[in-house]
């Protein structure tokens, strides 16, 4: 297996060989810490791309990305904090919860709300336009570790509150499936471990 990464100019210059995309998909790791420096665009259009070319039934590529970089992540981040206040009854504890949640999305330089929009007609299952996108999702993490970038699929229940939705513009309809944090990392990925496969395969 002769595998070609750019990994020094972090390019999308990538070369698809022999057993690629099994190393990427078990060594891609989430990454929750990455530095400020801004990814050149056409890595994060790399990510987007990849995640379209996902399985989608009826073709109706429910997908709708929204990436938010430098103030637009402080917008995302007030829209997040008003949420977060509007939940405490208690004024302090609403303005405690608003400082805490109000940052987050300044953890990376990129930050990628990912939603699903379930197509109009009545042809569709809303579990498959989500599934769909959770597989779209899956594919720009892995895009992201062949980019040599770090990533993250982050959520919580602010993820999946009214504010967040309408802030994007989506309709009452659509699922907002979390927030892919993305930037360079120098940190080597923590050490997972998954289950045998056997203690999740049923052989019939
Ligand atoms: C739907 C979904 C939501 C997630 N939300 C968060 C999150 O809010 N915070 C976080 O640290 N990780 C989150 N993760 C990442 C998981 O914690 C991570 O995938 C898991 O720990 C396994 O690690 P690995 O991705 O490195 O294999 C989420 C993953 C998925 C699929």
């Amino acid at each position: 297996m002769n595998t070609t990464v750019n990994q020094q100019d972090r390019n999308h210059d990538i070369v698809l060989e022999d057993g690629f995309l099994l190393t990427a998909l078990k060594n891609r790791r989430s990454i929750s810490r990455v530095a400020e420096q801004e990814p050149p665009e056409a890595l994060i259009r790399t990510m987007i791309e990849a995640a379209t070319w996902a399985p989608n039934h009826h073709l109706t590529e429910p997908w709708r990305f929204f990436i938010f970089r430098g103030d637009a992540r402080a917008r995302l981040g007030a829209v997040m904090g008003d949420a977060a206040a509007r939940r405490e009854t208690d004024a302090d504890k609403a303005e405690a919860a608003r400082g805490r949640m109000a940052p987050k999305p300044l953890r990376a330089p990129y930050v990628i709300a990912v939603a699903a929009e379930p197509d109009a007609s009545d042809r569709t299952f809303e579990i498959e336009e989500i599934a769909a996108t959770a597989a779209a999702t899956q594919n720009m993490l892995l895009a992201a570790e062949a980019l040599g970038l770090g990533a993250i699929w982050r959520s919580g229940w602010v993820t999946y509150c009214d504010e967040v939705r309408e802030f994007l513009g989506l309709t009452e309809q659509a699922t907002v499936l979390g927030f892919v944090y993305v930037g360079y990392t120098s940190l080597p990925a923590a050490a997972r471990v998954r289950q045998p496969t056997e203690a999740v395969t049923t052989w019939m």
